[in-house]
């Protein structure tokens, strides 16, 4: 069943703008970095949208300081199941709400592709995130085999109901539809796509969720500021999930000020 294009959001939710630095930056570019933006949110007025960055694990302590008080937050890209234990490398949900995060990612393409995530194991990091205290971003999206052979939608779903935590609600739970092949390539899918895809996921919370009008979809993959405005403009998209682009103060504040225009 086709859907319609253009369907009217239901509840105008607060647009989300999270930038996720990846694994870039030695301590002096994420402070740099955060500090220009900084600099930047300075001028806004009222802000009519929710900033938060993603630094790597490394970067947060020192980061977090320059963002307190200026209304941007701060949240990371990852984080381990359980609470403590015996996982080397690992970081623990409760140690990134220790250092000042509001958020975690979960389920990023790269963490699914590169370190085999599984959704039961995306589902597992998103609750211990809410066990932490901190709201999640859970992500979901499809390869370009997967869509060329016709499978994108079953392939969303089947991540979204298997991903979600239980009792997900908008106030704590954000869904970012990242097709992976639109990751870092200067690819997007087109607005149609994206309103198509968004709808559908908007119609699956409608069994996932008490709250499936609240939970704000984002999207991602190779949002840049001269995109940002004609995505957010589409129905169903509450926000943006950036790479690449979040890394320039400049390009990162310019898709802050279309999404809000
Ligand atoms: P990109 O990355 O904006 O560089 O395409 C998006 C993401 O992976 O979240």
């Amino acid at each position: 069943m086709s859907l319609p294009l253009i369907t009217p959001n239901t509840t105008v939710l607060r647009p989300l703008i999270a930038g996720n630095w990846k694994m870039h930056g030695l301590r002096a570019d994420g402070l740099a970095l955060a500090s220009a933006l900084v600099e930047l949110q300075r001028s806004e007025g009222v802000r009519n949208y929710e900033m938060v960055l993603f630094p790597p694990a490394t970067l947060i302590g020192a980061v977090e300081p320059v963002l307190r008080d200026s209304g941007v937050g701060v949240g990371g890209q990852d984080c381990h199941s359980a609470e403590r234990g015996a996982f080397t490398g690992d970081v623990s949900a409760a140690m990134l709400a220790d250092l000042g995060c509001s958020y975690v990612i979960t389920g990023h393409s790269e963490r699914r592709q590169h370190h085999g995530e599984t959704d039961a194991l995306v589902k597992a990091k998103a609750t211990a995130g809410l066990r932490a205290g901190l709201s999640v971003i859970v992500c979901v999206g499809e390869t370009q085999a997967e869509r060329d052979s016709g499978e994108a939608k079953a392939v969303i779903l089947r991540q979204l109901a298997g991903s979600l935590p239980d009792g997900s609600t908008g106030d704590r739970v954000a869904i970012a539809y990242e097709p992976v092949w639109a990751i870092g390539t200067g690819l997007t899918a087109t607005a149609a796509d994206i309103a198509d895809m968004h709808a559908t996921i908007r119609q699956a919370l409608a069994d996932l969720s008490t709250t499936p009008d609240a939970i704000r979809l984002l999207y991602g993959g190779s949002v840049k500021a001269a995109n940002a405005a004609e995505i957010v403009a589409t129905a169903h998209v509450n926000g943006v999930l950036v790479g690449g682009a979040s890394l320039k103060a400049d390009e990162f504040q310019a898709i802050a000020e279309a999404v809000s225009r």
